[in-house]
């Protein structure tokens, strides 16, 4: 029994995802992010963490040459930030919104969380890689976060 694309794509519109900014900075200074809902913790020891990047992302070649990267946890009020960090042919970082943070990389000051990572591996996995950052440097936020649920952004509230 197969899956069509179309059924695939749509079940996994159920599952409420983070919603999150990944950030690297090259040897020349430049500056590259996307955003990025395929984040998930790992390993606890040592503490781990994954992303999935496209293989035809404009930033892929710059995040598998990486040593380190930068997942920035969006809050809830950040969902412009996570829409201009998908969209093609424009410099995402013009708005002036991302300043150093933990590791020097380009960091939300008002994300939930950041997770400043050394690059311990990228595996293959079909037409995305697998960017797996070790956790050296971590921010906690006050703001909630934002999710991603039914193709659109959402605030996660409290059942009780
Ligand atoms: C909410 C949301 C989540 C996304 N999650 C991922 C993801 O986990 N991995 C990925 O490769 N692209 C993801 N994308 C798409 C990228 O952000 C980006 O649009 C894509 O890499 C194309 O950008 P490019 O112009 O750099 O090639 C997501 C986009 C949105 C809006």
């Amino acid at each position: 029994m197969s899956v069509t694309a179309e059924d695939f794509t749509r079940t996994l519109t159920r599952v409420p995802a983070p919603v999150t900014v990944v950030t690297t900075v090259d040897h020349g200074g430049r500056r590259f992010g996307f955003t990025g809902s395929a984040f998930s913790s790992l390993s606890l020891d040592p503490p781990l963490v994954l992303v999935c990047l496209a293989k035809t992302a404009s930033t892929h070649a710059a995040f598998v040459a990486a040593d380190r990267f930068l997942v920035n946890i969006l809050a809830h009020d950040q969902h412009e930030v996570a829409t201009r960090f998908a969209t093609s042919g424009v410099d995402r970082f013009a708005a002036g919104d991302m300043t150093p943070a933990e590791l020097g990389l380009p960091g939300l000051p008002g994300a939930a969380a950041r997770l400043g990572c050394a690059v311990h591996a990228v595996h293959e996995g079909g037409d995305h890689s697998i960017l797996i950052g070790r956790v050296l440097s971590v921010h906690i936020g006050q703001e909630t976060p934002l999710a991603y649920l039914d193709r659109g952004f959402v605030r996660p509230v409290p059942t009780n």
